[in-house]
C-alpha cells in the first residue's frame, strides 16, 4: 500500500505537520506500506485555472491536469497513491490556500460533468483529514462534513481528526492576543494535543489496515 501525506501547514514543526506525522506513522505501522510526506509550501504551483483541458474527450488529456509546474509529479504519486492523508490548519473558515490549490488540481479531473458523475480515477483512495485550529471543538463540522462528502463522492472513503484551540504561540505575552485563556491553551496543549496527536495516528494506521 502507498501512501503520500500531504502537509498544507506552512510551518514543519507546529500542530499540523506534527499531527499529519502521527497520522503517516500510523499507516507505515502497518506491515506492508511505504511513503512519503509532501509540504506544499515547499513547492512552487497554482490553483486550477479553470482550462478544462481534463474535461476534453481525448484519452491523452481526461482525467489529467493540464497545469506544468511543481505540483504535477505531487498529483501523479497521489493518483498512484492508495491512501492520502491530508493536513490543514483553518484559515478563516477554510483549508489553507495551498491546501485548496491542491484539492483543485487534484479533485476536479477527478468528476465529469456528464449526467450519471462517475468519478474518473481508475482507483478508488482512501483519504485521511487532519485539521486543526482555534476554534472550539465542533465549531467547522459542516464545513468539514461537506470537503468529506465531496470527497467520498470523488476520490473515495474519506475520514478526518481535529485538534482544536491549538496553541498558536509559545509566549503569548509577546503578541497582540488578549483573546485567549493562555493558560488554558497551555493546559490543552500538554493534555489534549498528545490525545490528538495518537487519534491521527490510529486514523492513519485504521485506513492502512481497511
Ligand atoms: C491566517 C490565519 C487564519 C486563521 N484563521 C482561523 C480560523 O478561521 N479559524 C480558526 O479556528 N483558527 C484560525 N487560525 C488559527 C490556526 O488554524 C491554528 O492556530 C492552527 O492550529 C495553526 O496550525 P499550525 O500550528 O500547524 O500552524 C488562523 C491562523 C492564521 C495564521
Amino acid at each position: 500500500m502507498k501512501v503520500l501525506a500531504i502537509c498544507g501547514a506552512a510551518n514543519k514543526k507546529r500542530n499540523t505537520a506534527t499531527m499529519l506525522k502521527n497520522a503517516f506513522d500510523g499507516a507505515l505501522s502497518v506491515p506492508g506500506t511505504s511513503g512519503e510526506i509532501v509540504y506544499l509550501y515547499d513547492l512552487n504551483f497554482k490553483g486550477c485555472i479553470g482550462c478544462h483541458s481534463c474535461k476534453l474527450l481525448d484519452e491523452n488529456k481526461f482525467a489529467r491536469c493540464a497545469m506544468r509546474d511543481g505540483l504535477t509529479p505531487i498529483l501523479e504519486k497521489a493518483i498512484a497513491a492508495d491512501l492520502i492523508l491530508i493536513g490543514s490548519p483553518i484559515y478563516f473558515g477554510d483549508v489553507t490556500g495551498e491546501t485548496r490549490s491542491f484539492i483543485e488540481r487534484f479533485v476536479f479531473p477527478g468528476m465529469t460533468y456528464n449526467k450519471e458523475r462517475i468519478p474518473t480515477y481508475p482507483k478508488r483512495h482512501k483519504v485521511g483529514w487532519v485539521f486543526t485550529m482555534n476554534a472550539a471543538c465542533g465549531y467547522y463540522k459542516d464545513f468539514f462534513s461537506g470537503l468529506i462528502g465531496m470527497m467520498n463522492y470523488v476520490i473515495g472513503e474519506s475520514e478526518y481528526v481535529t485538534a482544536c484551540q491549538t496553541q498558536q504561540f509559545e509566549d503569548y505575552s509577546k503578541y497582540a492576543a488578549t483573546m485567549f485563556d493562555v493558560e488554558a491553551v497551555k493546559k490543552r496543549h500538554i493534555e489534549q494535543f498528545p490525545k490528538d496527536c495518537e487519534a491521527a495516528f490510529e486514523m492513519g494506521k485504521r485506513l492502512a489496515n481497511r
